[in-house]
């Protein structure tokens, strides 16, 4: 098994050659194969311009098809986006939010992560701050802050910016997990996800 890794290290992570490298968030080194796409990308511009676009949005759709896959969602429910920060902001400005609604986060949560629920408070919405005990979030303190008026939370399901926690391995399995236990579907409460019948348009 560890020749795998080795392998995947050394062909996939050229960076691995000269660092130890730990910050693999927004500024993180590329992948081998990620910067080929990106080569590639700067060298179709050159030379053809927008030409090729009909090929580029069917390689498109057909990424947002493995994407879905991978996350055991559907296409639809798969957007890009240019960043986390772009992403959260258009979720938490868009949603249907109604006065006395709340938003459950962990405490110590990436800033942007955080401000954009906090600029909900003008239309009502109240943001909940869950702070982790013993170094952790818990996910029963999420579920405890909770009730009713909740229509959006974080789930502990990846590493945690602030103290590198990873509460469970990432994997298939995580829509039916004890982090997918936090949305509506099996709490009655809901997540960004989750919209009520009433709130069709
Ligand atoms: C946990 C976490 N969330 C969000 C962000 C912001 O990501 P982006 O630059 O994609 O908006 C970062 C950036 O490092 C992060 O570490």
């Amino acid at each position: 098994m560890a020749d795998v890794w080795d392998e995947l290290r050394v062909t996939e992570f050229p960076v691995a050659r000269r660092w130890a490298y730990l910050d693999h968030a927004a500024v993180a080194p590329l992948p081998r194969r990620s910067g080929a796409v990106l080569r590639a990308w700067t060298l179709e511009q050159e030379e053809n311009g927008v030409v090729n676009w009909p090929v580029w949005a069917d390689k498109l759709e057909a990424i947002r098809d493995r994407i879905a896959s991978l996350l055991s969602a559907d296409r639809d429910e798969i957007a890009f986006v240019n960043s986390t920060t772009q992403g959260i902001g258009l979720i938490a400005e868009g949603f249907p939010w109604r006065d006395g609604d709340s938003v459950v986060i962990p405490a110590e949560e990436y800033p942007s992560n955080i401000y954009a629920w906090m600029n909900l408070a003008s239309r009502g919405v109240s943001v909940r701050l869950v702070p982790s005990r013993a170094g952790r979030i818990w996910p029963e303190d999420l579920i405890e802050a909770m009730d009713q008026t909740t229509r959006a939370g974080d789930q502990p399901c990846r590493v945690r910016f602030w103290f590198s926690q990873r509460p469970r391995p990432a994997g298939r399995d995580l829509p039916g997990s004890r982090s997918g236990s936090l949305r509506g579907r099996d709490s009655g409460l809901r997540s960004a996800r989750d919209r009520r019948p009433e709130d069709a348009d």
